[in-house]
């Protein structure tokens, strides 16, 4: 749990009680005037909780709140990765009615109580989904498992498919030095007017304009010579790609050099997707397997395998030599 969450919590309560404590000494003075002590001691209680939660608050401001809201505030340029809370609402909505269906149910037809239990579990579950999809608005939400991608600090980096540059960022983070080309149809059927100006405006915060390189085009015809690059990540992306795919897969091997490392990240079947796509993640989700049979195919070894925050991510490496 982050700091701010922390701390938004301790403070909570306290007002919770001074208000609760106002409330009821006031209900009292108004219409049982005969408990004037009771009256007073509840307004002694809420007194205490307001003058605590307001020390509290005090405290927590200078010891880091401030922080926290100049960061959500909408008057400072935040970090936009494109994907709009549109993407999430519908998950947080059908948990709630699951919810309420489950407890109507449950009150009115007890006999009915094993219905009520799924619709709580898939209340739940569409629940956490919604967390999930959340969590992709955020920059520290593109954690990525970065063992052995890169081979050295000025490595150049190919981010194939960067969209708004939640990777880009990550990637920037770990390779101090080197050089990241931030590759992307710019496609506006994923992100609002295609992420690019997006893209722009985060490498700006974040102070990286001058380390990423923006090009545009398609995965399925890079237009880059053979071994031009160290390493490559793509976060998104592939599974995107249908019958594009497989020669969007043989390219990246083509520009990679020997030796070189493919950090790829896709949603698969998993539980964590279960939890957004509920029964249709067994149609629409492929398999690891498929994706690590595709990926030997084309010439790759598997060097190891990840779940992070419900994406699947595979470390491909293009071997020394290729037979
Ligand atoms: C779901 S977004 C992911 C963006 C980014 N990697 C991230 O994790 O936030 C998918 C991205 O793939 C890009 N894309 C899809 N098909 C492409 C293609 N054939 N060539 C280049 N980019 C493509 C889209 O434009 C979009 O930016």
């Amino acid at each position: 749990m982050g700091k701010s969450k922390v701390l938004r919590q301790a403070h909570r309560h306290g007002w919770i009680f001074g208000v609760i404590g106002l409330l009821a000494g006031g209900f009292l003075m108004v219409f049982v005037p005969s408990l004037t002590p009771v009256a007073n001691s509840l307004f002694l209680f809420a007194g205490f909780h307001i003058v605590g939660a307001i020390v509290i608050l005090a405290t927590l401001w200078y010891g880091g709140l401030r922080d926290h809201f100049r960061h959500t505030s909408p008057l400072t340029p935040q970090l936009n990765f494109g994907w709009d809370r549109g993407w999430t609402v519908g998950l947080a909505i059908a948990a709630l009615i699951a919810t309420a269906f489950a407890v109507v149910l449950q009150v009115s037809a007890p006999e009915w109580w094993i219905l009520a239990c799924g619709m709580l579990l898939m209340g739940a579950s569409w629940g956490v989904g919604f967390i999930l999809m959340s969590g992709y608005r955020h920059a520290d939400h593109a954690v990525l498992p970065m063992v052995d991608l890169l081979s050295g600090d000025s490595d150049v980096v190919l981010d194939a498919g960067c969209g708004a540059g939640r990777t880009t960022l990550a990637l920037a983070g770990a390779l101090r030095h080197g050089r990241i080309v931030a590759f992307d149809r710019f496609d506006a059927a994923y992100i609002e007017d295609g992420g690019r100006a997006l893209l722009e405006h985060n490498l700006t915060l974040a102070g990286l304009k001058d380390r990423v390189q923006i090009e545009t085009g398609d995965l399925a015809v890079l237009p880059f010579m053979d071994a031009s690059f160290n390493s490559v990540v793509s976060t998104n992306v592939y599974d995107h790609l249908g019958s594009q795919r497989d020669q969007a897969m043989r390219e990246t091997f083509r520009v990679m050099v020997p030796g070189g490392r493919f950090l790829l990240g896709i949603s698969v079947w998993s539980w964590a997707m279960f939890a957004v796509a509920s029964f249709l993640s067994f149609v629409v989700l492929s398999r690891r397997r498929t994706w690590r049979k595709l990926a030997e195919r084309i010439g790759f070894t598997v060097d190891g395998e990840w779940m992070v925050n419900g994406t699947w991510f595979v470390l491909l490496r293009k071997p020394e030599r290729i037979a």
